[in-house]
């Protein structure tokens, strides 16, 4: 398939970004939440499907409103740390309005903390959505602001979810990951068919056990049975670590610097360690104490492209991986599942299990600046001006179909905005 380079056109930049803004406005939710005391001010991944402010979607958000409405953008992540638990933890669920809409609540497979918050974490790129808000925002002033916080959710991955010292931070149950359904679980969930029915099972039958414990974590991970270190929550922990040393930096915290970037080194030589996998060329999530490698071929496995410290080889591998017809160049790359597994649905319609194949927008988004950090922008560019065709041809949808660009799952969802900075991370 021919590389579709160019630089994207002036006319799709005012458009996509007149559709970022639009969608934040429409989806925005403003309250008072007389459960905790709290006013309330985020963007909702989808006011029909997702009406509550979710972790990772929120950091995403904030990066996709830096660029249109820095207000809203500061209001997102203050909003999500508003919160935060005295341990550090952040929930990846706040259900602010949770009363209004009891019934929809009780369709989702979730771990509770309490009535209104859930116990479970999400890829922690907060660090990344404060550098972005500040970069283009009031800089130094915004970080003192909220870096008390990040740091107290960074501690608390260390503490709790670094159970045996390699500097990996472990999920103890697949959502945890925000890439819910992916086939990477269908094994330690025992996942019989594509139904949710049997996915609900999987959850039930990894996360029940849990509650006899109360989910106190250190018994949770002494029961092995979920406790992943998953390649694309590491590189973007990785990642993020960097970050939030750059922003210790920035305020003058020197001692906040090294330690996160000691961290960062540590857990990148665990990374290669545990997870590189010689003979097929990818890298796997490791499970349980044994760290089992989980292998299957899902976009996951390519996201250490975004660490710009990979070695040239393994990057070569892994962009040969992107650029094969059999596996993830489809002509709407990149698609969630390698086209070559038998698991891979390009075509998943609401109800079906997700991130089986159709490409996303915020996959897109790393995997194309891990292209970029590597020298090859040509094919970061071909990605962006890609997801920018499936915008226009289907809108702002969860996913797409790889191969006809036909939208999926909620319309108007919010983190599908991050085209935004992708378009001018490839200019
Ligand atoms: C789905 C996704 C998850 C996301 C949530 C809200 O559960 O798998 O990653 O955070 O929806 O958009």
């Amino acid at each position: 398939m021919q590389i579709n380079d160019h630089t994207p056109t002036p006319d799709d930049i005012s458009w996509v970004s007149d559709e970022v803004a639009a969608i934040h406005e429409r989806n925005r939710q403003r309250g008072h939440a007389d459960w905790c005391g709290h006013d309330f001010d985020f963007t909702c991944p989808s006011s029909v499907t997702y009406p509550f402010q979710w972790f990772w979607d929120s950091c995403f958000h904030a990066i996709a409103l830096s660029h249109v409405d820095l207000q809203k953008a500061e209001a997102e992540l203050k909003s999500l740390l508003k919160n935060q638990h005295s341990d550090g933890f952040v929930s990846h669920v706040t259900f602010w309005q949770r009363d209004a809409y009891e019934e929809m609540v009780s369709t989702y497979a979730i771990a509770f903390r309490s009535r209104y918050l859930s116990d479970e974490m999400q890829p922690p790129l907060l660090a990344e959505a404060v550098s972005a808000v500040a970069k283009r925002g009031r800089g130094v002033e915004f970080i003192n602001e909220v870096l008390p916080a990040v740091k107290r959710f960074y501690e608390w991955l260390h503490t709790v979810r670094n159970p045996y010292g390699d500097g990996l931070v472990r999920v103890v149950q697949p959502d945890e990951t925000g890439i819910d359904h992916s086939p990477v679980w269908d094994e330690i969930m025992n996942i019989q068919d594509e139904e949710h029915e049997s996915w609900d099972r999987g959850w039930h039958s990894i996360c029940d056990p849990y509650d006899k414990f109360d989910r106190d974590p250190k018994k949770m991970i002494e029961l092995n049975h979920f406790v992943v270190a998953d390649v694309m929550t590491n590189t973007i922990y990785i990642e993020n670590l960097h970050v939030l040393a750059d922003l210790c930096q920035q305020v003058g915290d020197q001692a906040g610097h090294d330690e996160y970037q000691a961290r960062a080194v540590k857990a990148r030589k665990s990374l290669d360690e545990l997870c590189w996998n010689e003979e097929d060329g990818l890298y796997y999530g490791v499970n349980g104490k044994e760290n089992k490698q989980l292998r299957v071929n899902t976009f996951m496995c390519l996201m250490p492209l975004l660490l710009p410290d990979l070695e040239k080889r393994k990057a070569d591998l892994l962009i040969a991986r992107i650029l094969n017809p059999d596996e993830y160049w489809a002509k709407y790359p990149i698609p969630s599942t390698a086209m070559n597994h038998p698991t891979y649905r390009p075509d998943t319609v609401g109800g079906n299990l997700v991130w089986r194949g159709p490409s996303w927008i915020n996959s897109n988004w790393y995997i194309a600046r891990g292209l970029k950090r590597h020298g090859r922008n040509d094919l970061a560019r071909h990605i962006t001006n890609q997801s920018i065709a499936m915008v226009r041809k289907s809108g702002f949808r969860e996913y797409y179909n790889p191969q006809t660009a036909h939208g999926r799952g909620a319309p108007d969802f919010s983190w599908s905005t991050i085209l935004i900075d992708l378009i001018h991370e490839v200019k």
